[in-house]
């Protein structure tokens, strides 16, 4: 796994803001777009692209198109939600796709309740979108499913990690056998008893959403 943390002032400010406990939605849904287009650009370092021809006002001159299939973008829901602006502003061309996860008070076991993403993946690169890489359950969960379906090519964008999460998510990605990439923001101290990640930021949807 080729892991990157962004380290960027603009990035450290901006997470600053949103782990402010006096920081309100409006702000932190503004803050968490900023960051996710921040992060996007490194993200998509590796995008694929085809050579084109073009005519400028002036002469013929070389460029690139991105490659088809189109990149999938796809945030996990609810809290993923909040990143797809800042990610579909840097790709418009993206296609979007869905994936609801949910852990299972009992096995702990992550399970997906909703998805809603093209059958075949093969040959398409994915950018995942989850905003606190907590234990890791849910976003080790996704790619799985991605990798099931084809997808070679993964990219995780997370606000914020926790060490345990990422070491249990490089854990079940190496073993997968798939091209993947995580890229966060900041790394935490720990988890807490509660599964939050310190200091970090609270509950990522309820800050976005408010509590529903
Ligand atoms: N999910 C969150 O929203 N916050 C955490 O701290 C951990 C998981």
């Amino acid at each position: 796994m080729d892991f990157k943390v962004l380290d960027h002032p603009l990035v450290a400010h901006k997470l600053t803001c949103l782990r402010d406990i006096n920081t309100k939605s409006p702000t932190f849904r503004d803050l968490v777009d900023e960051l996710v287009t921040l992060l996007a650009y490194e993200a998509t370092r590796n995008v694929r692209v085809r050579p084109i021809a073009i005519q400028t006002p002036v002469a013929e001159a070389a460029g690139v198109a991105l490659l088809d299939p189109k990149p999938l973008v796809v945030p996990i829901l609810r809290a993923g939600l909040g990143m797809l602006s800042g990610m579909t502003r840097l790709m418009p061309t993206a296609e979007v796709g869905f994936v609801g996860m949910v852990r299972d008070e009992e096995t702990l076991e992550p399970f997906t309740y909703a998805e809603r993403l093209p059958h075949d993946l093969s040959g398409r690169q994915c950018f995942v979108l989850d905003p606190m890489l907590a234990t890791g359950g849910s976003l080790s969960g996704c790619v799985e499913f991605l990798a099931e379906r084809g997808a070679n090519d993964v990219t995780c964008i997370c606000l914020l990690a926790a060490p345990e999460g990422v070491e249990n998510f490089r854990a079940l990605v190496d073993d997968l056998n798939i091209t993947t990439t995580l890229v966060v923001a900041a790394v935490d101290e720990r988890l807490n008893e509660h599964g939050y990640i310190v200091p970090g930021l609270g509950d990522a949807g309820d800050r976005l959403y408010g509590i529903v």
